[in-house]
This record gives C-alpha cells, structure tokens and sequence, in this order.
C-alpha cells in the first residue's frame, strides 16, 4: 500500500442500505492504488442483508453480527456501538461511509466521530420534517448528517434540506446510488433471460395484472398494520383475477399480522423476502406497488410503476411532484379507494404509469468516487 492510498470504511447493516452501497464500494474497489476499502457489517439484519452480500460478492472485512430476533432499537444502538470502536481501533479508516438513514447509519456515524474520523454519508439531506414518521429514521438522517463531514445528497430538494439546517459546506448532488444498483441489476436479469426468474414463482399466474406489496416501517406496528392488511383482502376478494404478491419482512411484527389476516386467500401470495434481482425482476412485471418502503418509492417511478405509499408524510416528495407516487396512509377505506380506482380507471392509472428518474440516472457511484478523489481528508 502507497502512503497516498486512502483507508476507507464501509458501515452497514441492513438490505437498503447493502443495496445502496454494493455498487459504490465496488466502484472504490476499482481504484486499488488510492483506496483501501474495507467493509464492516453490523449485520443489523442477517438473512436479508445476506441475500444482498451474496448477490454483489461482497465479503464483509468485519462482521458484527449483532441480530438478534425481534431486538429493540436500544440493543441494536448499544451493541453496534460498543463493537465498531473495536473495528475502528482495529483498521484506523481515514474517512468512514454510512448511508441513509438507519441505525446502523447514525450509529456508524457517532462512532466514528468519538474517533475524529471524516464521515461521509450517503442519500444525505432527505426529510419528511416529522421527528416521528418515519420513525426512528427521521432522527437517524438528522443526527448522522449533523455528525458527517461530506454530503452526498440524491436530489436538489435535499441539498436544500441541509442548506436549512446551516449545513452549507461539501454538499455533493450525485443522484442516488440505488438507481446505479437498479440498472446493474436489471442488466444481469437481461443477460440470465426471463426464464430463470419465472420459474421462481410457480403457483403464480404472472400473465394477470398484479400488485406487489412491501412494508415494514415501525409507526405503523399494531392497528395501521392491520388495516393495511384488512384493505388488501378486501380488494383481493374484489378482484379474483388480480395477483397480490407479498414478500413479508422478516421482522415478526410484520409477519403477525400479514400471517394471520392475509393467509389462505388463492390470489393474495406471501412469500419470503426475495433476493434483489428476483425482486426487481418482480417489480418490472407489476401493475402496481404497494408499500411504505423508501427504496421502492426511488426505484419503482424509474420502472414506469404506479406507487401507492401506505404513510402519512414522506421524504421521498420527488416521486409525488412527479405524479408516479401516492400518498394514502394507512386507512383501510382510502387504501381500497386508492387501490380500486387504479384497477379499474384506466386513465387514472396512465396518468400514474409513466418512467420518471427523478432519484439520479445512474452514476451517482461514478460522481462519488470522483469528489473523493479531489477532497483533501
Ligand atoms: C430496519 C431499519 C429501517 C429500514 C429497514 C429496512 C432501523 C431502526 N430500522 O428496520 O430503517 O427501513 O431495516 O428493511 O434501523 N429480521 C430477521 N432477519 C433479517 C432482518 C430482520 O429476522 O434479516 C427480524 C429480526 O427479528 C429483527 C427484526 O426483524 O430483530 C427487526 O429488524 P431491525 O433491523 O431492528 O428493524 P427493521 O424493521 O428491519
Ligand atoms: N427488496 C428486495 N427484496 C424484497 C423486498 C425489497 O431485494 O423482498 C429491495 C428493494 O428492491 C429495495 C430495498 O430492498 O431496493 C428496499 O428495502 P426495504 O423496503 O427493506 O427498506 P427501505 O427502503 O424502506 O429502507
């Protein structure tokens, strides 16, 4: 290693952000003479975060392995902090890379500043104004984007965001780096062919025009989820010749009510969480998403796909402005409405359908890579 070459890095811990950063360290990765890149996993989910690991053949340097089933978000802050100042002593990382806006990202963030390491945050500046909704991750992007030292930010509105809050210096609008992670993805289920994909879903009937639902967020544990739930049978019994594909979150207040108020109904099918370029494959052949999930919000408008957004507030306001997104919350009533005129009002449904990439056009990772370069740190 030369003395000019730069330690950096990586922390993460759940599918999102995996996502987001796979094609980013890969990118730094290409540039051995100037970077060292490692990658540390807290591990905040396991499966999940797996399923991305094993997709873009990443092999984590640390891996804190700190899931636990069904953990709070007291055990996850405490024991990820308490083992990165192990990984931190260990490595000496020059600059340290968090993205969006979980716990493991603030987390990260904290850690390395008690170090007097650089912080670089990834999708920084994204805000829904309400410390609450989402929550915890409203106050995770605040805290980790007050704690960084560089800001990559995926849109203007979010430059804005951090202008507001007296962030002014190392703004950096790349775009977001999910779409770089869509577009690799979506090349390689091109080149393995349609069929591989198709044969994961036998008992589907993927000719018929189907909904694929995602959602998992904490505000909405208890009586929201099950009235999400309650809309969706009830348009799945309205319209038999529509397919409701639902891979559930593995967190086990999402799988209670899904599991009990969803199951044993032919057309609505749960099934695990699906490996990313399964996943997209799946999103490229819906008619419609449903979800409370930030990352679909980003990728779904590119894919031309109408999103109804189960949540109140969102910080994701480049997909509404765009006329690709909804928000309906979590009222069972307006999320049947919502649902029903898409299915049967064809113009309201191509009012909604149309690709928009408001998120970034793929070469956010590119952007990052080139700022690094040119910053003293
Ligand atoms: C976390 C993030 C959220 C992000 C979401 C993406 C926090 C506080 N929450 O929420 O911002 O949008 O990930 O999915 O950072 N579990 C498994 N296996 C897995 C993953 C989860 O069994 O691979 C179960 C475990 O019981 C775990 C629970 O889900 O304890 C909750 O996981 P956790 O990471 O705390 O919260 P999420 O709801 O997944
Ligand atoms: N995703 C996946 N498999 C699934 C569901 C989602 O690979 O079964 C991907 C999806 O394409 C997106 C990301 O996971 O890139 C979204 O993760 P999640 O909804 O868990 O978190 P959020 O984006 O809400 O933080």
């Amino acid at each position: 290693m030369s003395s000019n070459t730069k330690r950096l890095l990586f922390i993460f811990g759940t599918r999102p952000e995996a996502i987001k950063l796979a094609p980013l360290v890969k990118e730094f990765q290409s540039h051995p003479g100037k970077f060292e890149v490692k990658v540390c996993v807290t591990a905040q989910h396991r499966e999940m975060l797996d399923q991305v690991l094993d997709f873009f053949s990443i092999q984590p340097d640390f891996d804190l392995n700190i899931m636990k089933p069904g953990q709070s978000l007291f055990d996850v802050t405490v024991t990820a902090l308490k083992e990165l100042e192990k990984v931190l002593d260990a490595f000496h990382p020059q600059l340290v890379f968090v993205q969006g806006d979980t716990t493991t990202a603030f987390i990260g963030a904290l850690a390395a500043y008690y170090k007097k390491i650089k912080v670089a945050h990834i999708e920084a500046g994204l805000r829904s104004g309400n410390k609450y909704s989402p929550f915890p991750e409203e106050m995770n992007r605040v805290l980790a984007g007050r704690l960084s030292d560089f800001h990559f930010t995926p849109t203007q509105q979010s430059v804005d965001n951090l202008k507001k809050e007296n962030i002014h210096e190392h703004i950096y609008n790349t775009g977001n780096t999910v779409i770089d992670a869509l577009f690799l993805g979506l090349d390689l289920v091109k080149k393995s062919g349609e069929e591989k994909y198709r044969k994961k879903f036998p008992g589907i009937n993927l000719e018929k025009r189907m909904v694929l639902i995602t959602g998992h967020r904490r505000e909405s544990f208890g009586e929201p989820f099950e009235n999400i739930c309650h809309a969706i049978k009830e348009v799945a019994e309205k319209f038999g010749d529509v397919e409701f594909i639902y891979p559930v979150h593995l967190n086990p207040n999402v799988q209670k009510p899904v599991i009990k108020i969803l199951s044993g109904h032919a057309n609505v099918h749960l099934i695990e969480p699906l490996d990313y370029p399964h996943f997209i494959w799946l999103m490229s052949k819906s008619y419609i998403v449903l979800t409370d999930s930030g990352g679909l919000q980003e990728e779904a408008p590119s894919l031309g796909k109408p999103v109804l957004v189960m949540r109140d507030v969102t910080e994701r306001k480049e997909g509404v402005d765009s006329g690709t997104a909804k928000l309906v919350g979590t009222d069972r009533q307006v999320i049947v409405n919502e649902l029903m005129k898409l299915l049967t009002d064809q113009s309201a449904y191509e009012q909604m359908a149309k690709a928009v990439n408001p998120y970034g056009d793929g070469t956010a990772c590119k952007k990052i890579v080139e700022k690094i370069m040119n910053i003293v740190f």
